[in-house]
């Protein structure tokens, strides 16, 4: 078989309200008219649009105030609930901590947290004020969070102490960032709050709790997001606020979301998945969604969805894989009969994943595909369509993908080729924070270019092949191979060193160096650790390399690039292909 796998179609029974199986004949340009999703929109006072008036105030101000928004478990098994009333009163408190401060229109204002209610509360402040999100991701080191903050010229960080203490040494070199607030939850933190910082609880204590979102147009920036490439440091994609409607419109045909659903998503807001959907599509669609705090464990994960009756659960391939081999006596030990709905996304979802699924928990994951840049689901398995497991499905309404060569001309069906969009969809990023030349590299002869190999089969389903740079998709993780590379140079012993992912049963790729060193160094066990825990330090655990090779020297191009390519090829024991412009070695 050229474009399938070798597991059988799931059928299914047309029954969701949402179907948008008529929408998907392959045939058919995706002709969608946007107005009518627009239209359900319910807008600003005057004409504007902004994604916290759609997500909570909407709801605060109608028959919903009441429902229960947020439902909060931390990781110390404490619970908090939000309605949308209360979102609305701390969401508007916090735009007034905002403006207090000087925030305006387009500032950033970026969080640094763990998935604490007062993460949440603080995004849709910030876009209540006017200015623009940015969450990081808690499990970042120093060197990530220095160089997004530098690059966005953040004003304002909002962290919790321990993340704080993190990255002290950092705060002196981030010449925008005028104000700290510090989030204390429940006193977790014995040590005092830094004097020049601010308490987030002692200002929310002192701002009034009614704000009028500051009546942002559709076209003005509201989040974004670092994303990863193959050259350089990671580049700020940034959101528009109409993105809304793209994720309130796949939150009910790509997620199949209802009115009295309660959601999960596992996703941290420090990733796009954790705010198109694990913050945007739920709360436009005015559904409950459960937060949990805690990390992975399969028995921890299955009692949430227990719990709290969760019916809607959207997560990532390793961690599905993780539950498979957790064992499938474990979830039969846990009540999961409210599950409804089952989707993943991040990473290429293998058919036995898929299949799993239906066997161990009752439902068969729902692969979908999407990216930073795109902002929203462009491809999915549906609720009420057939699912060919191993596959990412289909285009949204709306949504154009095609699979082309080298010269964007369309490659016969079944066969793999550049993935590609055609532009103008309503969450395309608009641009990548002042990288306007990296923002047009992604477009050309009319596509978006998504860094992605795939084909297309004779029904119209995408299959994900591969990515067609040397960017490492790890645990779902985008991680650069030239951030990892510059951390492991800034090593005293380290003269050179080589990134790329190794295929992983569990996680897809890890990151594995290749590092030469400096001369006087030797290459003990010793050392090797020694330059991992430097890596891990600096990045994080899930961006640092979890191998180090010592190679006498890197293989490069004439030019001086170093050949990740041909590294790869040498650690899986494939032919090496051209190696004329190799440097002698
Ligand atoms: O390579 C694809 C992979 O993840 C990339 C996008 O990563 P990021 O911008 O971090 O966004 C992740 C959350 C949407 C894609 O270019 N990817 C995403 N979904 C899938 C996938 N690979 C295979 N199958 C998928 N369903």
């Amino acid at each position: 078989m050229t474009t399938g796998s070798s597991f059988e179609t799931i059928h299914k029974p047309a029954v969701s309200e949402f179907d948008v199986a008529p929408n998907l004949d392959r045939n058919n340009v995706q002709e969608y008219d946007w107005q009518q999703m627009f239209d359900e929109l319910d807008w600003l006072p005057g004409g504007g649009l902004n994604k916290a008036h759609e997500a909570i105030d909407r709801h605060a101000n109608g028959p919903k105030r009441d429902k229960i928004a947020m439902i909060w478990e931390g990781k110390n098994g404490e619970r908090e609930d939000y309605t949308f009333g209360d979102m609305k009163r701390e969401t508007d408190k916090f735009a007034n901590v905002l403006k207090s401060l000087g925030i305006q229109t387009g500032d950033r204002v970026f969080t640094f947290m763990d998935r604490l209610p007062e993460q949440y509360i603080a995004v849709f402040g910030i876009l209540k004020a006017g200015a623009i999100a940015g969450p990081l991701f808690s499990a970042f080191g120093p060197d990530p969070v220095r160089d997004r903050m530098e690059d966005s010229g953040a004003k304002v960080l909002v962290t919790q102490p321990d993340l704080r203490r993190k990255i002290t040494h950092i705060i002196p070199e981030l010449f925008d960032l005028q104000h700290i607030i510090i989030v204390n939850k429940d006193g977790r933190d014995p040590m005092p709050i830094d004097s020049q910082d601010l308490d987030y609880y002692e200002e929310m204590g002192k701002a009034p709790a009614n704000f009028t979102t500051v009546a942002t147009s559709q076209y003005d920036y509201s989040i974004m997001h670092y994303t990863s490439g193959t050259t350089g440091k990671p580049k700020g994609a940034v959101h528009r606020h109409q993105a809304v409607v793209q994720q309130y419109a796949t939150g009910k045909w790509a997620l199949d979301l209802h009115e009295d659903d309660i959601y999960w998503c596992t996703a941290d807001p420090g990733w796009v998945t954790g705010t198109s959907y694990g913050m945007l599509a739920p709360w436009t669609n005015g559904v409950t969604q459960l937060i949990f705090e805690g990390g992975f464990r399969a028995s921890w994960w299955y009692e949430q969805i227990q719990k709290h009756k969760v019916t809607v659960w959207y997560t990532a391939p390793t961690a599905i894989r993780m539950l498979m081999k957790a064992g499938d006596e474990v979830p039969k030990r846990y009540d999961l009969s409210s599950l409804r709905f089952t989707a993943s996304v991040g990473e290429p979802l293998n058919p036995e994943a898929v299949v799993w699924g239906k066997e161990a928990i009752g439902h068969a994951f729902h692969d979908n595909w999407w990216q930073t840049e795109t902002g929203a689901i462009m491809c999915a398995n549906y609720a009420s369509t057939d699912i060919k497991p191993g596959s990412m499905g289909r285009p949204i309404p709306g949504i154009q993908l095609g699979v082309v060569d080298e010269n964007f001309d369309p490659v016969p069906v079944g066969e793999d080729g550049n993935l590609v969009a055609r532009p103008g969809w309503p969450s395309m990023f608009h641009t990548y924070w002042q990288n306007t030349e990296m923002y047009n590299s992604r477009f050309k002869k009319g596509w978006y270019i998504t860094g992605d190999t795939a084909r297309m089969d004779e029904d119209g389903y995408f299959w994900f092949v591969g990515r067609a740079d040397d960017v490492i998709n790890t645990a779902g993780h985008l991680v650069g191979p030239f951030e990892v590379e510059s951390a492991l140079i800034e090593h005293e012993a380290v003269a050179e060193a080589g990134v790329i992912g190794k295929p992983d049963p569990i996680a897809m790729e890890v990151v594995k160096a290749f590092v030469s060193l400096k001369d006087g160094y030797e290459e003990t066990p010793q050392l090797r650790r020694e330059i991992m825990q430097f890596a891990r330090t600096k990045l994080s655990a899930a961006v640092a390399p979890r191998e180090i090779d010592f190679i006498p020297g890197l293989p490069k191009t004439r030019s001086g690039k170093i050949m990740r390519r041909l590294l790869k090829a040498r650690e899986l024991g494939l032919p090496e292909g051209d190696t004329s412009t190799l440097e002698d070695d």
